[in-house]
């Protein structure tokens, strides 16, 4: 019963907080909607967008790995990591058909590489800055997977109506379906450790939302 009344109170946060990100990030949406557009209508360049994507998913499911070595790893942390991977897989495999070769995570293979990179480890940074020094390893792990989670989300989410309205083959709904499973996954582990707080994933979202910002700039710079 209190098992019930708990995931309800953790559901309702989420909710009210994937409303709250649609609505601080609006002025994104148009950007990142008109990158995709024109992303997906050139072969070339989407190519590399996919491959990108694939790069970004490799250093998920690897940051996952590099911090979840304890003897005490779950299932739940094996699945997401295993799924991250399988992402990384499924772009690439993606890119190389778009491509009609093989890519590497080069420079001449990605799209804004270096942004990119920097993405992951500055929201890994303002993380650890606002759980503060009392954080737990566990705690700075479901936080950053989540805090990714809800950009993923929101952009596989405009990314899939690009494909649609461009009448592409190629379907993220899986890849959606799974970032959606893990989102509500990290926050209802921190619910249950007590360790969801709303003033700090705010935060980590409010400097997740800076970084995205700094990427989409990147990203419409190497795609114009
Ligand atoms: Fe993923
Ligand atoms: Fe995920």
């Amino acid at each position: 019963m209190l098992d019930n009344v708990e995931r309800a109170a953790d559901s309702s946060w989420l909710d009210g907080a994937l409303a709250r990100f649609a609505a601080d990030n609006g002025d994104l949406a148009p950007r990142t909607r008109a990158l995709l557009d024109a992303l997906v209508a050139e072969p070339t360049r989407h190519a590399r967008m996919l491959n990108t994507l694939s790069l970004l998913e490799h250093m998920g499911s690897h940051k996952i790995m590099a911090t979840q070595h304890s003897a005490a790893i779950d299932q739940a942390t094996l699945k997401h990591v295993a799924e991250e991977a399988h992402h990384a897989f499924f772009m690439k495999r993606q890119a190389e058909k778009t491509a009609e070769r093989a890519l590497e995570y080069v420079a001449g293979d990605l799209l804004a590489p270096s942004s990119a990179r920097m993405y992951f480890q500055r929201l890994e940074g303002a993380t650890v800055r606002a759980l503060g020094e009392r954080r737990s390893v566990r705690a700075a792990y479901l936080y950053m997977s989540m805090i990714v989670e809800f950009r993923a989300l929101w952009f596989y989410g405009l990314y899939e109506q690009a494909l649609k309205r461009a009448q592409h083959a190629l379907s993220l709904k899986r890849i959606i379906g799974e970032e959606q499973a893990h989102l509500g996954d990290m926050a209802e582990r921190l619910e249950a450790g007590h360790e969801l707080d709303d003033v700090r994933a705010s935060a980590v979202l409010a400097a997740e939302r800076r970084l995205y910002s700094r990427l989409l700039g990147a990203l419409e710079r190497a795609a114009p």
